[in-house]
Protein backbone atom coordinates (compact mmCIF):
# COMPACT_ATOMS: atom_id res chain seq x y z
CA UNK A 1 0.00 0.00 0.00
CA UNK A 2 1.67 3.37 -0.56
CA UNK A 3 2.47 5.98 2.28
CA UNK A 4 -0.64 7.63 3.12
CA UNK A 5 1.91 10.84 2.67
CA UNK A 6 2.05 9.79 -0.99
CA UNK A 7 -1.97 11.25 -1.11
CA UNK A 8 -1.23 14.61 -0.45
CA UNK A 9 -1.29 17.00 -2.90
CA UNK A 10 1.29 19.06 -2.02
CA UNK A 11 4.04 17.88 0.30
CA UNK A 12 3.70 19.14 4.09
CA UNK A 13 5.96 22.37 4.20
CA UNK A 14 8.60 20.81 6.64
CA UNK A 15 8.57 17.54 4.11
CA UNK A 16 7.99 13.97 6.38
CA UNK A 17 8.73 15.23 10.26
CA UNK A 18 7.88 18.05 12.43
CA UNK A 19 10.37 19.43 14.65
CA UNK A 20 8.76 21.59 17.50
CA UNK A 21 11.77 22.77 19.78
CA UNK A 22 11.07 22.16 23.32
CA UNK A 23 11.94 24.60 27.00
CA UNK A 24 10.12 23.14 29.66
CA UNK A 25 10.98 21.19 33.23
CA UNK A 26 10.09 17.69 33.05
CA UNK A 27 8.68 16.54 36.52
CA UNK A 28 8.61 13.92 38.91
CA UNK A 29 6.74 13.46 42.03
CA UNK A 30 7.77 11.29 44.75
CA UNK A 31 5.20 11.56 47.34
CA UNK A 32 2.95 9.40 45.57
CA UNK A 33 0.16 10.61 47.31
CA UNK A 34 -3.50 8.68 47.01
CA UNK A 35 -4.70 11.63 44.32
CA UNK A 36 -7.98 12.98 43.98
CA UNK A 37 -10.92 10.49 43.94
CA UNK A 38 -12.67 11.70 40.89
CA UNK A 39 -9.35 11.80 39.23
CA UNK A 40 -7.95 8.25 39.77
CA UNK A 41 -12.08 7.39 38.90
CA UNK A 42 -11.25 8.63 35.66
CA UNK A 43 -8.33 6.73 35.50
CA UNK A 44 -9.57 3.70 36.21
CA UNK A 45 -12.42 4.42 33.62
CA UNK A 46 -9.66 5.11 30.80
CA UNK A 47 -8.34 1.77 31.76
CA UNK A 48 -11.36 0.39 31.58
CA UNK A 49 -13.19 1.16 28.73
CA UNK A 50 -9.83 0.53 26.16
CA UNK A 51 -10.15 -0.93 22.81
CA UNK A 52 -8.82 -2.12 19.73
CA UNK A 53 -9.58 -0.50 16.50
CA UNK A 54 -8.64 -3.21 14.71
CA UNK A 55 -11.34 -5.58 16.21
CA UNK A 56 -13.84 -3.48 17.30
CA UNK A 57 -14.69 -1.52 13.60
CA UNK A 58 -15.57 -3.73 11.00
CA UNK A 59 -13.36 -2.38 7.82
CA UNK A 60 -14.62 -4.34 5.40
CA UNK A 61 -17.33 -1.75 5.38
CA UNK A 62 -16.63 0.46 2.26
CA UNK A 63 -16.90 4.54 1.76
CA UNK A 64 -19.37 5.58 -1.12
CA UNK A 65 -18.59 6.49 -4.44
CA UNK A 66 -20.80 9.93 -4.89
CA UNK A 67 -20.20 10.67 -1.34
CA UNK A 68 -17.81 8.89 0.85
CA UNK A 69 -19.50 9.38 4.05
CA UNK A 70 -22.83 9.95 2.91
CA UNK A 71 -23.49 13.28 4.57
CA UNK A 72 -26.04 15.90 3.52
CA UNK A 73 -25.49 18.02 0.73
CA UNK A 74 -26.02 21.28 3.28
CA UNK A 75 -22.77 20.09 5.31
CA UNK A 76 -20.70 20.32 2.26
CA UNK A 77 -19.98 24.61 2.49
CA UNK A 78 -19.57 25.36 -1.12
CA UNK A 79 -23.14 23.52 -1.94
CA UNK A 80 -25.14 25.99 -3.49
CA UNK A 81 -22.83 28.18 -4.72
CA UNK A 82 -23.42 28.61 -8.54
CA UNK A 83 -19.64 27.38 -9.75
CA UNK A 84 -20.38 23.67 -7.92
CA UNK A 85 -24.15 23.68 -8.69
CA UNK A 86 -23.50 23.92 -13.03
CA UNK A 87 -21.02 20.70 -12.32
CA UNK A 88 -21.00 17.45 -13.61
CA UNK A 89 -21.88 14.60 -11.34
CA UNK A 90 -18.40 13.49 -11.44
CA UNK A 91 -17.38 16.79 -10.97
CA UNK A 92 -19.08 16.86 -7.59
CA UNK A 93 -18.33 13.35 -6.73
CA UNK A 94 -14.48 14.78 -6.63
CA UNK A 95 -15.31 17.96 -4.29
CA UNK A 96 -17.19 15.83 -1.74
CA UNK A 97 -14.73 13.74 -1.84
CA UNK A 98 -11.61 15.93 -1.29
CA UNK A 99 -13.89 18.57 1.33
CA UNK A 100 -14.61 15.08 3.86
CA UNK A 101 -10.86 13.85 3.18
CA UNK A 102 -9.59 17.09 4.24
CA UNK A 103 -11.85 17.16 7.15
CA UNK A 104 -10.84 12.86 7.97
CA UNK A 105 -7.30 14.33 7.18
CA UNK A 106 -7.60 17.21 9.93
CA UNK A 107 -8.60 14.91 12.32
CA UNK A 108 -5.69 12.09 12.14
CA UNK A 109 -3.22 15.32 12.29
CA UNK A 110 -4.85 16.74 14.81
CA UNK A 111 -5.34 13.51 17.06
CA UNK A 112 -1.54 12.95 16.51
CA UNK A 113 -1.20 16.64 17.96
CA UNK A 114 -3.41 15.14 20.82
CA UNK A 115 -0.72 12.29 21.24
CA UNK A 116 2.17 14.49 21.64
CA UNK A 117 0.19 16.33 23.75
CA UNK A 118 -0.42 14.16 26.25
CA UNK A 119 2.59 12.78 26.07
CA UNK A 120 3.89 16.40 26.97
CA UNK A 121 1.48 16.41 30.06
CA UNK A 122 2.71 13.02 31.13
CA UNK A 123 6.43 14.53 31.85
CA UNK A 124 5.21 18.45 32.87
CA UNK A 125 2.44 18.27 34.93
CA UNK A 126 3.25 18.01 38.80
CA UNK A 127 0.15 15.54 40.38
CA UNK A 128 0.64 12.02 40.04
CA UNK A 129 -2.90 11.44 39.70
CA UNK A 130 -2.77 13.48 36.39
CA UNK A 131 0.15 11.87 35.21
CA UNK A 132 -1.79 8.58 35.68
CA UNK A 133 -4.83 9.68 33.53
CA UNK A 134 -2.85 11.52 30.77
CA UNK A 135 -0.70 7.71 30.31
CA UNK A 136 -4.34 6.54 29.65
CA UNK A 137 -4.96 9.34 27.04
CA UNK A 138 -1.96 8.91 25.25
CA UNK A 139 -2.81 5.30 23.87
CA UNK A 140 -6.17 6.88 23.55
CA UNK A 141 -4.65 9.13 21.08
CA UNK A 142 -2.66 6.69 19.36
CA UNK A 143 -5.97 4.73 18.51
CA UNK A 144 -7.43 7.61 17.11
CA UNK A 145 -4.66 8.32 14.73
CA UNK A 146 -4.42 4.71 13.33
CA UNK A 147 -8.53 5.17 13.54
CA UNK A 148 -8.83 7.95 11.22
CA UNK A 149 -5.59 6.82 9.27
CA UNK A 150 -7.47 3.57 7.89
CA UNK A 151 -10.96 5.77 7.50
CA UNK A 152 -9.06 8.17 5.39
CA UNK A 153 -7.33 5.18 3.24
CA UNK A 154 -10.40 4.34 1.54
CA UNK A 155 -10.54 8.27 0.80
CA UNK A 156 -7.77 7.56 -1.37
CA UNK A 157 -6.68 11.37 -1.02
CA UNK A 158 -5.25 13.09 1.97
CA UNK A 159 -3.52 16.39 3.36
CA UNK A 160 -1.29 17.82 5.49
CA UNK A 161 -2.45 19.72 8.50
CA UNK A 162 -3.72 23.10 8.06
CA UNK A 163 -1.90 25.66 8.85
CA UNK A 164 -4.28 27.66 11.73
CA UNK A 165 -4.22 24.35 13.34
CA UNK A 166 -0.33 23.39 12.90
CA UNK A 167 -0.34 27.61 14.34
CA UNK A 168 -2.00 26.48 17.20
CA UNK A 169 -0.40 22.83 18.36
CA UNK A 170 2.81 24.91 17.50
CA UNK A 171 1.99 27.61 20.09
CA UNK A 172 0.66 25.26 22.95
CA UNK A 173 3.81 22.74 22.40
CA UNK A 174 6.21 25.89 22.73
CA UNK A 175 4.54 27.16 25.57
CA UNK A 176 6.62 26.30 28.86
CA UNK A 177 3.23 26.21 31.39
CA UNK A 178 1.93 23.22 31.46
CA UNK A 179 -1.87 24.53 32.22
CA UNK A 180 -1.55 25.74 28.00
CA UNK A 181 -1.02 22.40 26.86
CA UNK A 182 -4.08 21.29 28.50
CA UNK A 183 -6.04 24.81 27.83
CA UNK A 184 -5.17 24.37 23.34
CA UNK A 185 -5.06 21.08 23.26
CA UNK A 186 -7.94 19.70 26.00
CA UNK A 187 -10.43 22.25 25.94
CA UNK A 188 -10.10 24.40 22.51
CA UNK A 189 -9.08 21.85 20.09
CA UNK A 190 -10.62 18.66 21.35
CA UNK A 191 -13.53 20.47 22.43
CA UNK A 192 -14.13 21.96 18.59
CA UNK A 193 -13.14 18.13 17.30
CA UNK A 194 -15.88 16.35 19.87
CA UNK A 195 -18.14 18.95 17.70
CA UNK A 196 -17.08 18.31 14.15
CA UNK A 197 -16.80 14.41 15.05
CA UNK A 198 -20.76 14.60 16.26
CA UNK A 199 -21.56 16.47 12.98
CA UNK A 200 -19.87 13.14 11.13
CA UNK A 201 -21.53 10.81 13.88
CA UNK A 202 -25.15 12.23 13.82
CA UNK A 203 -25.24 12.78 10.05
CA UNK A 204 -23.22 10.33 7.62
CA UNK A 205 -25.79 7.26 6.45
CA UNK A 206 -22.14 5.32 6.14
CA UNK A 207 -22.38 3.08 8.97
CA UNK A 208 -17.91 2.94 8.74
CA UNK A 209 -17.36 6.91 8.91
CA UNK A 210 -20.46 7.25 11.79
CA UNK A 211 -18.83 4.10 13.85
CA UNK A 212 -15.53 5.56 13.26
CA UNK A 213 -16.91 9.13 14.96
CA UNK A 214 -19.33 7.36 17.57
CA UNK A 215 -16.23 5.69 19.21
CA UNK A 216 -13.64 7.94 19.69
CA UNK A 217 -15.86 10.23 20.76
CA UNK A 218 -16.65 8.17 23.62
CA UNK A 219 -12.91 8.48 24.29
CA UNK A 220 -12.75 11.98 23.79
CA UNK A 221 -15.40 13.24 25.93
CA UNK A 222 -12.91 11.32 29.10
CA UNK A 223 -10.11 13.63 27.85
CA UNK A 224 -12.21 16.93 28.11
CA UNK A 225 -13.52 15.90 31.16
CA UNK A 226 -9.44 15.36 32.22
CA UNK A 227 -8.91 19.09 31.29
CA UNK A 228 -12.07 20.07 33.02
CA UNK A 229 -10.65 18.37 36.40
CA UNK A 230 -6.99 19.65 36.07
CA UNK A 231 -8.21 23.17 35.09
CA UNK A 232 -10.67 23.50 37.82
CA UNK A 233 -8.69 23.35 40.94
CA UNK A 234 -5.60 25.19 39.24
CA UNK A 235 -6.94 28.49 38.12
CA UNK A 236 -8.80 29.74 41.35
CA UNK A 237 -4.26 29.69 42.45
CA UNK A 238 -3.57 31.74 40.01
CA UNK A 239 -4.04 36.19 40.16
CA UNK A 240 -6.27 37.88 37.89
CA UNK A 241 -3.50 39.20 35.68
CA UNK A 242 -2.85 35.37 34.88
CA UNK A 243 -5.90 34.40 34.71
CA UNK A 244 -6.70 36.99 31.87
CA UNK A 245 -3.58 36.45 29.96
CA UNK A 246 -5.40 32.62 29.37
CA UNK A 247 -8.50 34.23 28.65
CA UNK A 248 -6.54 36.54 26.07
CA UNK A 249 -5.11 33.26 24.97
CA UNK A 250 -8.25 31.39 24.73
CA UNK A 251 -10.40 33.95 22.81
CA UNK A 252 -7.36 34.21 19.60
CA UNK A 253 -7.69 30.65 19.60
CA UNK A 254 -10.99 30.20 18.99
CA UNK A 255 -11.30 32.93 16.55
CA UNK A 256 -8.22 31.43 14.52
CA UNK A 257 -9.86 28.15 14.87
CA UNK A 258 -13.41 29.81 13.42
CA UNK A 259 -12.45 32.11 11.27
CA UNK A 260 -9.33 30.46 9.34
CA UNK A 261 -10.42 26.87 9.20
CA UNK A 262 -11.40 27.18 6.29
CA UNK A 263 -10.18 23.93 3.66
CA UNK A 264 -9.24 26.98 1.54
CA UNK A 265 -6.05 24.06 0.27
CA UNK A 266 -9.13 22.26 -0.77
CA UNK A 267 -10.63 24.78 -3.20
CA UNK A 268 -6.99 25.83 -4.61
CA UNK A 269 -6.43 22.16 -5.29
CA UNK A 270 -10.09 21.63 -7.38
CA UNK A 271 -9.02 24.87 -9.20
CA UNK A 272 -11.75 26.93 -7.23
CA UNK A 273 -11.06 30.46 -6.10
CA UNK A 274 -10.66 30.23 -2.56
CA UNK A 275 -11.94 34.15 -2.05
CA UNK A 276 -15.22 33.33 -3.92
CA UNK A 277 -15.61 30.16 -1.71
CA UNK A 278 -15.33 31.79 1.51
CA UNK A 279 -17.26 34.62 0.29
CA UNK A 280 -20.25 32.15 -0.31
CA UNK A 281 -19.70 30.77 2.93
CA UNK A 282 -20.13 33.78 4.91
CA UNK A 283 -22.97 34.76 2.72
CA UNK A 284 -24.96 31.46 2.64
CA UNK A 285 -24.69 31.11 6.41
CA UNK A 286 -23.06 28.35 6.68
CA UNK A 287 -20.04 30.20 8.66
CA UNK A 288 -22.81 30.87 11.18
CA UNK A 289 -24.40 27.58 11.52
CA UNK A 290 -21.67 25.07 11.00
CA UNK A 291 -19.02 27.35 12.78
CA UNK A 292 -20.67 28.26 15.81
CA UNK A 293 -22.21 25.38 16.24
CA UNK A 294 -18.41 24.12 16.77
CA UNK A 295 -18.14 25.92 19.98
CA UNK A 296 -21.32 24.10 21.98
CA UNK A 297 -19.02 21.87 23.58
CA UNK A 298 -15.89 24.74 24.55
CA UNK A 299 -17.89 27.37 25.95
CA UNK A 300 -19.23 25.69 28.98
CA UNK A 301 -16.09 24.31 29.62
CA UNK A 302 -14.41 27.14 29.80
CA UNK A 303 -17.26 28.71 32.00
CA UNK A 304 -16.59 25.81 34.58
CA UNK A 305 -12.55 26.05 34.74
CA UNK A 306 -13.06 29.20 36.38
CA UNK A 307 -11.88 31.70 33.01
CA UNK A 308 -15.18 33.85 33.07
CA UNK A 309 -13.85 37.26 33.53
CA UNK A 310 -14.83 40.20 31.17
CA UNK A 311 -12.35 38.91 28.62
CA UNK A 312 -14.04 36.32 28.22
CA UNK A 313 -17.88 37.11 28.02
CA UNK A 314 -17.17 40.02 26.36
CA UNK A 315 -15.32 37.92 23.64
CA UNK A 316 -17.87 35.27 23.31
CA UNK A 317 -20.85 37.65 23.44
CA UNK A 318 -19.29 38.82 19.74
CA UNK A 319 -18.78 35.91 18.74
CA UNK A 320 -22.44 34.78 19.20
CA UNK A 321 -21.35 31.77 21.52
CA UNK A 322 -22.23 32.92 24.49
CA UNK A 323 -25.46 31.23 24.62
CA UNK A 324 -23.47 27.95 24.70
CA UNK A 325 -22.10 28.67 28.45
CA UNK A 326 -25.35 26.74 29.43
CA UNK A 327 -25.14 23.82 27.61
CA UNK A 328 -25.55 20.11 29.73
CA UNK A 329 -21.83 18.93 28.73
CA UNK A 330 -22.74 15.91 31.54
CA UNK A 331 -25.97 14.84 29.31
CA UNK A 332 -23.97 15.51 26.38
CA UNK A 333 -21.18 13.04 27.74
CA UNK A 334 -23.55 10.50 28.54
CA UNK A 335 -25.11 10.53 25.38
CA UNK A 336 -21.58 9.84 23.69
CA UNK A 337 -21.61 6.50 25.44
CA UNK A 338 -24.68 5.85 24.92
CA UNK A 339 -24.27 5.76 21.19
CA UNK A 340 -21.22 4.25 21.21
CA UNK A 341 -22.72 1.05 23.17
CA UNK A 342 -25.26 1.34 20.46
CA UNK A 343 -22.68 0.82 17.31
CA UNK A 344 -21.50 -2.31 19.34
CA UNK A 345 -24.84 -3.51 19.88
CA UNK A 346 -25.73 -3.10 16.34
CA UNK A 347 -22.88 -4.70 14.57
CA UNK A 348 -23.33 -7.59 17.49
CA UNK A 349 -26.91 -7.76 15.97
CA UNK A 350 -26.09 -7.84 12.56
CA UNK A 351 -23.19 -10.69 12.93
CA UNK A 352 -25.63 -12.75 14.76
CA UNK A 353 -28.36 -12.65 12.13
CA UNK A 354 -25.35 -13.80 9.76
CA UNK A 355 -23.89 -16.35 11.78
CA UNK A 356 -27.27 -17.78 11.70
CA UNK A 357 -28.17 -17.52 8.14
CA UNK A 358 -24.37 -19.27 7.73
CA UNK A 359 -25.67 -21.95 10.35
CA UNK A 360 -29.09 -22.55 8.27
CA UNK A 361 -27.20 -22.75 4.62
CA UNK A 362 -27.43 -26.65 3.99
CA UNK A 363 -24.17 -28.61 4.05
CA UNK A 364 -22.30 -28.77 0.39
FE1 LIG B 1 -8.29 11.80 20.21
FE1 LIG C 1 -8.39 13.32 22.92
Amino acid sequence: MPKLADRYPFPAPEGSHWSVPQDFDVEFNWDYDEGRATMMGLYRKGIEMQWNAETRIDWSQELDEDNPEQLPEEMLPISGMAQYEAMSRAEKAKVRRHFQGWQISQFMQGEQGALICAAKIVTQVPDIDSKFYASTQVIDEARHVESYKRLLEKFGVAYPMTPPLQELIDQVLRDSRWDMTYLGMQVVIEGLALAAFQQIRDHAQNPLAAAVNAYVMQDESRHVAFGRLALRDYYPQLTQKERDEREQFLLEACYLMRDRFDAVEVWKTLGLDPAKCAEHMYDSGFMEMFRSSLFTRIVPIVKDIGLWGPIIRKGYEEMGIIGFAETDVQALQEADDTIAKDFDARRAYVQSVADRAAAMEPAQ
